[in-house]
């Protein structure tokens, strides 16, 4: 879905000028869990340091049209209370098409009535995105699924069976709504393989304390025992840092900027990221909430090339492949990228090239990329969240005013990403496409 405004950035060509501090905000691929695990619960739950980006607020929405009451109050808290929730289990058709996280309501709705109903869902245009291991395993919990046009409708007989899933590849999503729907599942449930992802771990540790028996979580093997519908009793769920909007302004910083702190972030999360960028010749700073990355304008480092393959974590995240491919047009020598996880997810280097990028694609997943290489200004698209970021990193090192459109995408990942990085010197405007008449 593209809306009607861009992004104008001036390049620094690169120069290394921005200065200052730029906070992480919390996670999205933390919050959205935690937004569908409310269904879990009697009466609702709190957060905070919710980040209130695109995807945050049509997950919102979908709750409301299910009868939850979703409130905003100080910047960055939340509070939903599910006490007048619609106990039909439909997910809106409409809103979930548009976002791949609406997946997630289907585990705690179906678990907590017995049936759910939903399309289908959307999200970026990275690769195929099938939604099989929900279909099967959700069968192997003993419900039963049929098609009504493009929409799944999915009962039990009352409740989902505790069983033993083993998942044939790492999945986050459905690592996170197997364990939501276990919560309220009959007996033992054991998921092998799942994703160990931090995300996955706060998730657990957040229901575990409103009363969930959830064991293993970080570890490949996650065991839960079906407790019945939760309680918060005043547990605040406390949204963990976005390690790849951290990991993004890091790589950012490395590449434009004097002197960067990047603040409320967790290095022990994006230990990989960290490590690959040192060996390229970036001087990091670690702290332990923070990161500083430093260079000398007058005198900046050459980085060097390296190969890298995305992988789940502790691995390099696929979702910061874009912008460290974007980093390595500007390091020396050839650079082979392998991204395993998304067949799709190398698409946005076209635009990189018309920028003047030297970028060789061998196959869907395996490109390699030649630098450094100066990037010329351009009118580009914006195909998803973290390609987006990665073309204002390039927008950054390019020479003269970049467009960035379909800009929906960024606002999907980063909340007021335009104002955070105006306050370190980027030049960067957001306005409104022109009507075509
Ligand atoms: C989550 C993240 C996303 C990240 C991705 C991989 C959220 C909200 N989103 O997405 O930012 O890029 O993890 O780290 O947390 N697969 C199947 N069948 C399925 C489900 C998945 O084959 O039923 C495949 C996918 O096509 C992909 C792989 O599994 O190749 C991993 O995808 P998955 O971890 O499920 O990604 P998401 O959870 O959608």
């Amino acid at each position: 879905m593209a809306n009607a405004e861009r992004f104008i950035v001036q390049g620094l060509e690169g120069k290394r000028t921005l200065e200052g501090e730029l906070q992480v905000l919390g996670a999205k691929n933390a919050v959205l869990p935690l937004l569908a695990s409310a269904i879990l619960f009697k009466d609702g739950i709190e957060l905070s340091n919710v980040p209130l980006n695109e995807d945050v607020k049509r997950i919102s929405e979908i709750l409301e049209k299910m009868g939850v009451v979703v409130t905003v109050s100080n910047p960055g808290k939340l509070s939903i209370n599910t006490k007048s929730i619609d106990e039909k289990g439909t997910i809106d058709r409409e809103l979930a098409k548009k976002i791949r996280a609406s997946i997630f309501l289907s585990g705690p709705a179906l678990a907590r009535f017995g049936r759910v109903t939903f399309p289908k869902p959307g999200g970026c245009v990275i690769g195929a995105r099938p939604i099989d291991l929900f279909i099967e395993n959700y069968e192997k919990m003993g419900a039963t699924i049929t098609t009504e046009g493009d929409e799944y409708v999915v009962t039990t007989d009352g409740k989902l069976k505790g069983c033993h899933i083993f998942f044939p590849l790492q999945s986050v999503s459905a690592t996170e709504t197997f364990l939501m729907a276990a919560v309220l599942a009959k007996g033992k449930t054991i998921l092998e393989n799942v994703a160990c992802e931090p995300e996955v771990v706060a998730l657990a540790e957040y229901l575990n304390a409103c009363g969930a028996k959830i064991e293993g979580a970080g570890s490949s093997t996650i065991t839960i025992t079906g407790t019945g519908l939760l309680s918060s009793k005043g547990e605040i769920a406390q949204v963990i840092p976005d390690r790849i909007e951290a990991a993004s302004f890091l790589i950012l910083g490395a590449l434009s900027a004097k002197q960067l702190k990047i603040t409320h972030c967790r290095p022990s999360d994006m230990r990989v990221v960290i490590e690959l960028l040192r060996k390229a010749g970036v001087d990091i700073e670690e702290g332990k909430n923070s990161l500083t990355v430093r260079n000398n304008p007058d005198k900046p480092t050459q980085y060097q090339g390296f190969s890298f393959r995305t992988h789940e974590y502790p691995g390099v995240p696929t979702d910061i492949q874009p912008q460290l491919a974007t980093f390595l047009t500007q390091a020396v020598g050839e650079s082979p990228v392998f991204e395993t996880i998304f067949e799709g997810r190398l698409n946005y280097t076209t635009e990189l090239v018309r920028m003047g990028a030297n970028i060789l694609i061998c196959d869907p997943h395996r490109a390699i990329v030649k630098g450094p290489t100066p990037l010329e200004a351009e009118q580009i698209d914006a195909p998803d969240i973290r390609a987006g970021f990665a073309y204002i990193i390039a927008a950054l090192l390019a020479k003269g005013y970049t467009t960035i459109r379909n800009i929906y995408y960024i606002d999907r990942g980063h909340e007021a990403i335009e104002s955070r990085l105006q306050a370190i010197g980027v030049d960067i405007r957001r306005v409104a496409d022109t009507p075509i008449v």
